[in-house]
Parts: structure tokens; sequence; C-alpha cells
């Protein structure tokens, strides 16, 4: 992974920006109760992933579906890592990430006739979402196996306290937990993403391996590492009024990575009246949609570029006789050779428009590659909030909606 400011405008970096970023790593380093997932990659629990890797084993061989079901943190992650690497497992469908009925009716109608098993995820064990799309599938799956449904049911959820935990007790269900020390959107390298991400056929050894591999790149206090520049080119961005980060990517498998980037972004820096607002585009897509405000809008964006070289599969462009399109001088040509142009044109274009660019270059794009993305990317976020003065790790502002959801709804939590 390679991470490039050069297009940000920024020349050097600010005595001010330094000795703010300063801090805030001091802050991270000393915050205790919520930063569990610092040192995961590292010290997670080895007999707790042998367990967790026997156990997507076992999906394998009973089922050709896993129902995910979670929502934000408890479900981004895995779905970003499920659609950028396609392996040999079970499929997983997603469930219980809104409330629409046809999501619901969809999902099961995926499931067809198939042998399927349900992975509840839910760190609180109460949010209304995925708990009400779990009675649905619980349903069903009490429906086709009976009494062995409880088989088929894992729960990932607080070891100790919530609605969830005690169910799973008091119906028998295999149980994984969630450390209390660490939060939803931190909490991908957790049995939150490793066992559903396992029972699909990643190679999840290799996604801690390569989280791990960033922790110990970006262990060092200053500009040399590779987050510290992230973070301080945003963060000086912010100051010039730059108020939108626009992640974008030219590979389109790359959706849902993007979409837990703006759910870790947006929870962690958005409150107090603070915090760069978290967009998403996908090039060369959406140049033909947002393409013309990027270029010529409001300039208050930013733009942090994902940019993977080997996509892992490529095609020549064929040379056609007549050539009436003309585009015959690409014949022989691989289409990711023309991706790359469109990425160069495109960031130098933008540049010049007054939006500018941090560059994230992967060689490929593999598990290894993608738990350093995730682990990259949860540091220089938490880091963030405390550079901005926020706390990285609550989410207060997501209950306004819940209190007045519940309030309607007629609930007694509300
Ligand atoms: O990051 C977070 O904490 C949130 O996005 C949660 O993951 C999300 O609200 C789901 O909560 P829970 O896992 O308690 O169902």
């Amino acid at each position: 992974m390679r991470i490039s400011t050069e297009d940000t405008g920024i020349t050097s970096w600010p005595e001010r920006a330094l000795s703010d970023a300063a801090a805030a790593w001091d802050k991270l380093r000393a915050a205790g109760d919520m930063t569990g997932w610092l040192r995961l990659p590292e010290e997670y629990d080895r007999d707790e992933f042998e367990r967790l890797l026997r156990t997507a084993e076992k999906i394998r061989s009973d089922s050709e579906a896993l129902v995910v079901i979670g929502i934000g943190g408890s479900y981004l992650g895995t779905r970003a890592a499920a659609e950028a690497i396609k392996r040999n497992g079970v499929q997983l469908i997603f469930a219980g990430s809104d409330l629409s009925p046809n999501t619901l009716n969809n999902a099961a109608a995926q499931l067809g006739g198939k042998d399927f098993s349900v992975n509840v995820v839910s760190k609180s064990g109460t949010t209304t979402e995925p708990a009400i799309a779990f009675r649905f599938f619980r349903q069903l799956l009490e429906k086709k196996y009976g009494r062995a449904s409880a088989g088929r049911i894992y729960a990932t959820t607080d070891p100790s306290g919530g609605a969830l935990r005690q169910m799973a007790v008091n119906n028998g269900w295999t149980g994984f937990n969630i450390p209390p020390d660490v939060g939803g959107r931190y909490s991908v390298l957790t049995a939150v993403g490793l066992l559903p991400m396992a029972a699909a056929g990643l190679d999840v050894r290799a996604m801690m391996d390569g989280a791990a591999g960033t922790m110990r790149s970006c262990r060092t206090c200053g500009a040399d590492n590779p987050v510290w520049r992230y973070v301080l080119a945003r963060s000086i961005l912010y100051g010039r009024g730059k108020k939108i980060e626009l992640f974008t990517t030219y590979e389109p498998s790359l959706h849902y990575f993007l979409e837990w980037l703006k759910q870790l972004f947006g929870e962690s820096e958005g409150k107090e009246g603070k915090g760069i607002f978290p967009a998403s585009a996908e090039f060369t897509t959406d140049l033909h949609s947002l393409g013309q405000y990027i270029q010529q809008g409001e300039r208050h964006l930013m733009q942090t570029v994902l940019y993977v070289e080997d996509t892992g599969s490529d095609m020549l462009i064929p040379r056609c006789g007549e050539d009436t399109d003309g585009l015959n001088y690409l014949a022989g040509r691989p289409l990711s050779w023309v991706r790359k142009q469109a990425f160069l044109g495109t960031l130098r274009a933008h540049v010049a428009g007054g939006v500018p660019c941090t560059t994230i270059t992967l060689d490929k794009l593999g598990e290894r590659e993608l738990g350093s993305l995730f682990y990259f990317f949860e540091l220089a976020c938490a880091m963030s909030g405390f550079m901005l003065g926020v706390n990285p790790f609550d989410q207060p502002g997501v209950e306004e909606y819940k209190k007045n959801m519940l309030a309607l709804l007629g609930s007694a939590r509300g």
C-alpha cells in the first residue's frame, strides 16, 4: 500500500499541525477502554480464532448460504470484504440493514431451497433492524429444520450483556464475542467480520497478517508514518474549507468498502458541529453523473482515491475491421491500461479544478491488502477524531432517530 499526498497542494507539514497530530496520537494511545482494536492484529485470542475457523468449516459443510444479519459496523466490513474478494465458500446473503420488506423478501427468495445458517451480529443485541430480520430468518430456519435449527444459528454479540447474548444462552446457539473494548465500526477484525468471511472462503489469517503488517509499519510518531500523512493532509484541507471527503475508486467491487469508510468516518467524526462529511463515488461510472460537480461545483471537496493496479482479470480491446468508432488505436491494449489513463487524467483534471487528492495505491487486492486497509483507516479515523477534538468512539446522535422511532412504534424503550 502506498499513500501519496503529492496532489493535495500541501508542500510541507506546518508545525502546528504536527503538534496537534502528536497530541491526538498520544490521546489515542491513552484512550484505553475503547481501543482494543488497536492491538487486535497482534493480540487476538488464538483459541477463539481457531474455534471460529472450525465453525466456518462446519457452516461450509452443512450450508450453501449464510444469512448475515446486522447493521452499520455489524455488517459493512463483512460485506466490503465479501464483495471485494470472491472465494469458494458459502454464499453470504445480507439482511437486517434496513426496514424494507423487499430486502427481506428478496433475501428469502435468494435462499430458495438452499441449506442455510444464520449469523446474527449485534453488539447491543437490541437494534431494531437486525432484530426484526432475525425473527424472520429464525422462523424460516425453524420451519425448515425444526429443533435442529438451533445448531444453525450463530450469534456474535457482547460477551455478557444484551438481549442477544441472553437468547443465545437460553436457546443453545453458538456464540462469538465482540470484545467490550471494540466498538461496532472498529470490529471488522473480530468475529463480527471474520466468521462470515471465513465461511465465504476468505483467508482470514492472511487478513490478520495484513493488518498486523500495517500495525507495525504505522507505529512511529511523526510524518514518516503513512497514517499521520493521511490524517495531517485531511485535517489541513478541512481547515482550508474542504468539508467533504470524497472517497473514490475505479474498482466497483470496492463499493461496500467505500460504504464501510463512510460509516467509520461519519459516525466517528461527525459530532459537536464538526467533522468532514464522508461521501463516495465510483469511477469512471460517476464521472458521468457527479463528474461535472466535482470538476466545477462548490469547492468544498477533497478526494481520497483508492487505486488498485491489478484487479485480478483483464481483457484486450479487440480490433474492428471498419473502425467506425475510431477505437482501433486502442486495439490490443489491456482494458486495465485504459482505466489507468482514465485515473491519471481524472486526477490531473480534479487537482487543476481545485479538488486536492490523496492517493492510496494497492498493487493488488487480496485478504492481506484488505486487512491492511481496514487497519489503516481505523487508525486514521480514530486519530483524526482526536485531532478534531471529538470522541471517535461514541455515536450519541444515532440515538435521536431511534428514540423517536421507538416512541412512534409504541415501544417501552421509546
Ligand atoms: O459503529 C457502531 O457502533 C454502529 O454502527 C453499530 O455497529 C450499529 O449501530 C449496530 O449496532 P449493534 O451491533 O449494537 O446492533
